[in-house]
C-alpha cells in the first residue's frame, strides 16, 4: 500500500471513528464481578408500517438512552450470551452469541418494536409488539479481539422490510478481561475503506462547487415470491439546506448517492409501493400511489434523513402530499433530462436519466416507457432547428429563382 493511500485510509478511519464517536451507545454485560460482552455502536432502524391511509417508513435511532436489559446474559451451559439493549416504550435490540474454538459470532440478531409507541410510529394501524429476527448477520471475529467495524453496514431482517444499520462498532463477546482487547478484528467494509475517497463521501462536509452528475444506480424491489414488482435506474442529487457546524452558517449541501454503496429495500402492495434507499448516513425513501380506477401512478412522498457529521442535529423531513413523476399502470416512466424535484423548503432532490416503474412491472423489466415532458421539448429542439434550416433553404432557393427572373428579364429590355 502507497503512503498516500495509507494516510488516506487512516484520515477515513479517523473520520469514521469521530462519526461512530458521535452517536455511539455503550453497553456492558456483566457476570457478578467478570464483563462478558461489552459493544460500542450506533444503530438505526428503518421500519415500515401501516397506517389507514397507506405505508410509512420511519428511520429510528438506537437513542444514547438505551440501557442493558434484565435479558442479557453471560450464557451458561446450554445458554448462549446475549446482549438485549431496551430503548423507549418497549423497543429492543438483541445480540446472541456463539462461538467455536477459533471465532465468535452473532448468532441471531433481532429487533422488537412496539407499533403502540406513537412517538415513533405515528398514525399505526396496528397496535402490537413487533419481534424480528437474522441469523444472516455477517457479524464474527476472532475469540480474544475487539470486532471493529467503523463504516456502516445494513442487515434486513428475516424477508421483512425492516433494516438495520449499524456504524461505529468496536465489541467483543467472550471477554478474556474486563477491557476490550486491543487487538482487533477488522470488518472487510473497513479494510476497503481505502476505495473510499473521503472527499466523494456524504460524511465530509459538502461544499459548493457542486459534484458532477450522479452515477446511475439500479435500484428493484422484489416481491414475497421472488418476483420483481418495482424497478427503478436513476441518478440521485441531494440538495439539501443544513446549519454547517464547519461553517458556522446555513449552506447548501449537494451530494450524489453513490450506487455502489448504496442499499436498498422496498414493499410491494396492491396501491402501494415504497423504495428504501441508504448510503451511509443518508436514507432517502419513496412512496408510489397507484390510482386503480384511472390506472395512473405518481410518487406521492418522499422522506429523507441524514446524519452528516457537520449537521449540528439529525436533518429529516418529508412531503406526503407529492404528484411527481405521473406514469400509466404496466408502463415505465422515463426523464434523461435532469429534474428538479421540490420536496420542502429545505430539501430537494434532483434526477438524472431516471426511469421507474412502481406497478405492473412484468417479466422483471420495464414496459413501454412514457416520456417527461422535458425529454419530449429536447426532442423537440433538433426537429424545430431542422424545420428552421429547411425554411431557409428553401427562402434562399425562392430567392435566387426570383433574382434569376428578374435579371433574365432585365437582359432582355436592354
Ligand atoms: C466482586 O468484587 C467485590 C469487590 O471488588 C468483592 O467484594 C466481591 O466478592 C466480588 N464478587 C464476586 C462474585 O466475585
Ligand atoms: C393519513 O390520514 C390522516 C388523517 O386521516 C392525515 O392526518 C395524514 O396526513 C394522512 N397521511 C398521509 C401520508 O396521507
Ligand atoms: C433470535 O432471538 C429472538 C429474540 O431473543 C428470538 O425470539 C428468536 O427465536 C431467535 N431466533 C433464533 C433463530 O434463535
Ligand atoms: C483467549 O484468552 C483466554 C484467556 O486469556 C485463553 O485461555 C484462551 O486460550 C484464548 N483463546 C484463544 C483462541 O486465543
Ligand atoms: C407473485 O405475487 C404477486 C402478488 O404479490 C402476484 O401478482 C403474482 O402473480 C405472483 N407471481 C407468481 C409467479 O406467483
Ligand atoms: C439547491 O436548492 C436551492 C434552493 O433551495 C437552489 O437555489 C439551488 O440552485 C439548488 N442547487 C442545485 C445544485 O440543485
Ligand atoms: C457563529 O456565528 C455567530 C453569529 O454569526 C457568532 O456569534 C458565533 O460566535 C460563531 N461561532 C463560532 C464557533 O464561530
Ligand atoms: C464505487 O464507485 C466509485 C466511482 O465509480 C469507484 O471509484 C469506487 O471504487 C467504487 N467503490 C466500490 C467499493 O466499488
Ligand atoms: C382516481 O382517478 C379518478 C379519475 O381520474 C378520480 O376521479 C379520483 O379522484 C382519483 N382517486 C384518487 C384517490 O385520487
Ligand atoms: C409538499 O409538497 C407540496 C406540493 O409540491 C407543496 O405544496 C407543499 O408546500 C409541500 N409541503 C411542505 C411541508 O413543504
Amino acid at each position: 500500500m502507497s503512503r498516500a493511500l495509507r494516510a488516506a485510509a487512516l484520515a477515513a478511519a479517523a473520520l469514521l471513528g469521530w462519526l461512530a464517536v458521535a452517536h455511539a451507545v455503550s453497553f456492558e454485560v456483566k457476570d457478578g464481578n467478570s464483563t462478558c460482552i461489552k459493544a460500542e455502536l450506533s444503530a438505526s432502524f428503518f421500519i415500515m408500517y401501516s397506517t389507514s391511509n397507506g405505508t410509512n417508513t420511519v428511520n429510528v435511532q438506537l437513542p444514547s438512552s438505551a440501557v442493558v436489559d434484565s435479558g442479557s446474559s453471560c450464557g451458561s451451559s446450554g445458554v448462549s450470551p446475549e446482549l438485549l439493549a431496551s430503548f423507549g416504550d418497549g423497543h429492543s435490540l438483541g445480540l446472541v452469541f456463539s462461538k467455536d474454538d477459533r471465532l465468535y459470532r452473532v448468532l441471531n440478531l433481532s429487533l422488537t418494536y412496539n407499533l403502540n409507541d406513537s412517538t415513533y410510529f405515528p398514525q399505526s394501524s396496528k397496535k402490537e409488539i413487533v419481534t424480528l429476527d437474522t441469523n444472516a448477520t455477517g457479524i464474527s471475529a476472532q475469540l480474544n479481539t475487539t470486532y471493529r467495524c467503523l463504516s456502516s453496514s445494513s442487515i434486513r431482517l428475516g424477508g421483512s422490510n425492516v433494516t438495520i444499520t449499524f456504524s461505529g462498532v468496536r465489541m467483543e463477546a467472550y471477554m478474556p478481561s474486563a477491557n476490550l482487547s486491543s487487538k482487533e478484528s477488522v470488518c472487510s467494509a473497513d479494510l476497503h475503506a481505502t476505495t473510499v475517497a473521503p472527499t466523494q463521501s456524504p460524511t465530509t462536509a459538502p461544499t459548493p462547487p457542486a459534484p458532477r452528475n450522479p452515477e446511475r444506480g439500479n435500484y428493484n424491489v422484489t416481491n414475497v415470491n421472488g418476483t420483481v414488482c418495482l424497478l427503478a435506474n436513476m441518478g440521485l442529487q441531494l440538495n439539501v439546506t443544513y446549519f454547517s457546524k464547519s461553517q458556522n452558517k446555513t449552506v447548501k449541501g449537494i451530494v450524489n448517492l453513490q450506487p455502489n454503496r448504496t442499499s436498498f429495500t422496498g414493499l410491494c402492495e396492491a396501491t402501494t409501493a415504497t423504495l428504501v434507499l441508504m448510503d451511509g448516513l443518508t436514507n432517502l425513501s419513496f412512496a408510489f400511489m397507484l390510482n386503480v380506477t384511472s390506472k395512473k401512478y405518481h410518487l406521492s412522498a418522499l422522506n429523507v434523513s441524514a446524519a452528516w457529521p457537520d449537521m449540528t442535529a439529525p436533518f429529516t423531513v418529508g412531503n406526503s402530499s407529492l404528484n411527481y413523476l405521473q406514469g400509466t399502470l404496466g408502463r415505465s416512466y422515463m426523464c434523461t433530462t435532469e429534474q428538479i424535484l421540490p420536496v420542502t423548503n429545505t430539501f430537494s432532490l434532483n434526477t438524472f436519466s431516471l426511469q421507474v416503474q412502481p406497478f405492473g412491472v412484468t417479466g422483471n423489466k420495464f414496459g413501454t416507457a412514457e416520456e417527461c415532458q422535458m425529454d419530449k421539448d429536447n426532442m423537440l429542439i433538433p426537429i424545430i432547428v431542422g424545420a428552421a434550416l429547411a425554411g431557409l433553404v428553401l427562402i434562399v432557393l425562392i430567392a435566387y429563382l426570383i433574382g434569376r427572373k428578374r435579371s433574365h428579364a432585365g437582359y432582355q429590355t436592354i
